[in-house]
C-alpha cells in the first residue's frame, strides 16, 4: 500500500470550458483525495519555473504563454499509487493518442492545450507539490 501525493493542475483550457468539477470528480471516483487546492493566475516567472525541465524545448515559449493565458486550478491528490493513478486518469500527452475515457481524450483539444498536468515521478511530485504549497496548506487525512 503505497500512499503517495502528486501535483495536479487543471489547465486554462479546461477552466475556460467550465469542466473543473467534472475533472475533480474523476479524481474522487478513482479514490484519490484532494488534500490541497487553489485557483491561481500563474505569472510568467512562476510558469517558467514550474516547467524549467522543458526550457530548451521548441514548445517552451508557447507552453508558458498557454499556462499564463487564464486561471488554473492546482491541487494535491493523495492516495494509493497516486502518481501513476493520476497519469492513467489523464491519458497521453497528445489527446489524439489518449485512451478513450481519459481526461485528455474527453476534454483536451490539442497537445499544447491538453487540459491537465500531473507529476510524472516521485521526485517531480515532491518538487511540484512544494512549488505550489507550503506544508500548512496541505491537509493530511
Ligand atoms: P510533457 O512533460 O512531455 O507532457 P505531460 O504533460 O504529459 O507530462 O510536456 C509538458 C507539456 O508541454 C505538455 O503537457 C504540453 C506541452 N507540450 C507541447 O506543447 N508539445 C509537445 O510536443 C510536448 C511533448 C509537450
Ligand atoms: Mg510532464
Amino acid at each position: 500500500m503505497a500512499q503517495e501525493r502528486t501535483l495536479s493542475i487543471i489547465k486554462p483550457d479546461a477552466v475556460a470550458k467550465n469542466v473543473i468539477g467534472e475533472i475533480e470528480s474523476r479524481f474522487e471516483k478513482a479514490g484519490l483525495r484532494i488534500v490541497a487546492m487553489k485557483m491561481v493566475q500563474l505569472s510568467q516567472e512562476k510558469a517558467e519555473g514550474f516547467y524549467a525541465e522543458h526550457k530548451e524545448r521548441p514548445f517552451f515559449k508557447d507552453l508558458v504563454e498557454f499556462m499564463t493565458s487564464g486561471p488554473v486550478v492546482v491541487q494535491v491528490l493523495e492516495g494509493e499509487n497516486a502518481i501513476l493513478a493520476n497519469r492513467d486518469l489523464m491519458g497521453a500527452t497528445n489527446p489524439k493518442e489518449a485512451d478513450a475515457g481519459t481526461i485528455r481524450a474527453d476534454f483536451a483539444d490539442s497537445i499544447d492545450a491538453n487540459a491537465v498536468h500531473g507529476s510524472d515521478s516521485a521526485a517531480s511530485a515532491e518538487r511540484e507539490v512544494s512549488y505550489f504549497f507550503s506544508a500548512e496548506e496541505i491537509c493530511a487525512r
